[in-house]
């Protein structure tokens, strides 16, 4: 199959850079896959970080001058993996370099910048996804395609959620992430947030009030030089949202969690109706939950393979893992930039991310003033 070329540059080599990296750096392994992406260029401040690619074959051009990479030309796609406070700077000038953009969430630190960036992205006609990889595992895929069948009859009830449990450890050294400077006032929904709302969001679940019960429990982390120093972002957060589907209100009750004991990124979603049902959670990655209303009830576990969107050359027993569904995720971007989606599902839109953000700031204010808040999309 004759590939059209695509290179790629990143701003932000840390952890996400990485694992763009790595999903890049085995491409090869998509089958009859239409684009080819390659990394040709990586920025960031450090350069302990930068020389982690001189590894990356493909790579051409390593500096810690965003600039530097976003003159050149030969690059047609950027992916930004930075601290929040920063990216609607990058993002922006992303932007109007003439790049596209695979933005990291939860694009830009509050809803203003949000609708600045996405605002940017519509004038200048750029292509930009966000980043929620956790749907492109086949478990979740499953969970959509049940949905849309329209198996699970009238939905009664949604579920979704993703817990980690790194921060029950006191003595975890602080982070940016645990700074509303740099992570955002929306704390933990900054981070794990669009992740549960990416497939409420796309089935078109808009949660149209809010109750949120926002936690922080931890305070003070060690600042990793000996001291102690403040941490002052929400640890966890609860919403209890109601969504309507067909002229029904259902709750929707959606959980974002860095303190939830024995959660290693647990990523869930569950769909109760009145026909049928499906849970899924990658806590069990291979385990597809589906609801049997027969004269004895009951939840049949069928185990997973790779079925993915985008197949590649894994064999269909084997079970997927984080580095497939961020591939996948990947491949959705690339497929969607050439128009060849068709009616797969795809990353995150900029509109859904200023959604998204619009709900965490209701949510704020919900929590602060001990109510339900009203949603009002634009
Ligand atoms: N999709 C996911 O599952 C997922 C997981 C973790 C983090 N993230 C997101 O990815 C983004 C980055 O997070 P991370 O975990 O990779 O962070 P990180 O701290 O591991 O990496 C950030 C990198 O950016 C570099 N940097 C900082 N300021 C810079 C600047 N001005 N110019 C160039 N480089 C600079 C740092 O040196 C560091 O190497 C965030 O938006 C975060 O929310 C996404």
């Amino acid at each position: 199959m004759q590939q059209n070329i695509v290179q790629v540059g990143i701003i932000g080599g840390g952890l996400m850079g990485k694992e763009l990296a790595s999903a890049l750096g085995r491409w090869f392994a998509l089958n009859d896959f239409p684009v080819k992406a390659e990394l040709k260029a990586v920025c960031d401040l450090d350069v302990n970080a930068l020389q982690w690619y001189e590894k990356v074959p493909s790579v051409k051009l390593y500096t810690t001058n965003y600039k530097e990479l976003l003159a050149d030309p030969s690059l047609s796609v950027i992916y930004v993996a930075l601290p929040h406070h920063l990216h609607k700077k990058y993002y922006t000038e992303v932007l109007e370099a003439g790049k596209d953009l695979i933005a990291e969430k939860p694009f830009g630190i509050d809803y203003q910048s949000a609708s600045e960036i996405a605002e940017t992205a519509e004038q200048l006609g750029r292509f930009v996804r966000c980043s929620s990889e956790m749907p492109f595992l086949p478990g979740a895929q499953r969970v959509i395609q049940e949905v849309q069948s329209g198996r699970i009859g009238r939905i009664m009830d949604i579920k979704a959620g993703f817990c980690h449990s790194s921060d029950m450890d006191p003595m975890k050294p602080i982070n940016w992430k645990r700074k509303s400077e740099f992570c955002g006032e929306i704390g933990v929904m900054g981070d794990l947030g669009m992740h549960v709302f990416h497939i409420p969001l796309r089935m078109g679940w808009l949660p149209k009030r809010v109750f949120a019960q926002l936690q922080k429990i931890i305070t003070q982390r060690p600042d990793g030089k000996g001291g102690w120093t403040e941490c002052d972002t929400w640890n966890n957060a609860s919403l209890a949202t109601a969504v309507e589907i067909d002229g029904e209100e259902i709750p929707m009750m959606l959980e974002m969690k860095r303190l939830a004991p024995g959660e290693t990124n647990s990523w869930y979603i569950e769909i109760y109706g009145t026909e049928g049902g499906v849970k899924f959670n990658t806590k069990d990655t291979k385990a597809l939950w589906l609801f049997n209303k027969g004269k004895e009830q009951s939840w049949q576990r069928i185990d997973l393979g790779s079925q993915v969107a985008f197949p590649t050359i894994t064999g269909s027993i084997f079970e997927a893992g984080f580095a497939d569904c961020f591939m996948q995720m990947l491949a959705a971007y690339f497929m969607e930039r050439e128009g060849l989606l068709e009616n797969r599902f795809g990353c995150v839109t900029p509109a859904e991310a200023v959604m998204s953000h619009k709900i965490f700031q209701s949510a704020l204010l919900s929590h602060q003033n001990k109510s339900v808040v009203e949603i009002a999309y634009d």
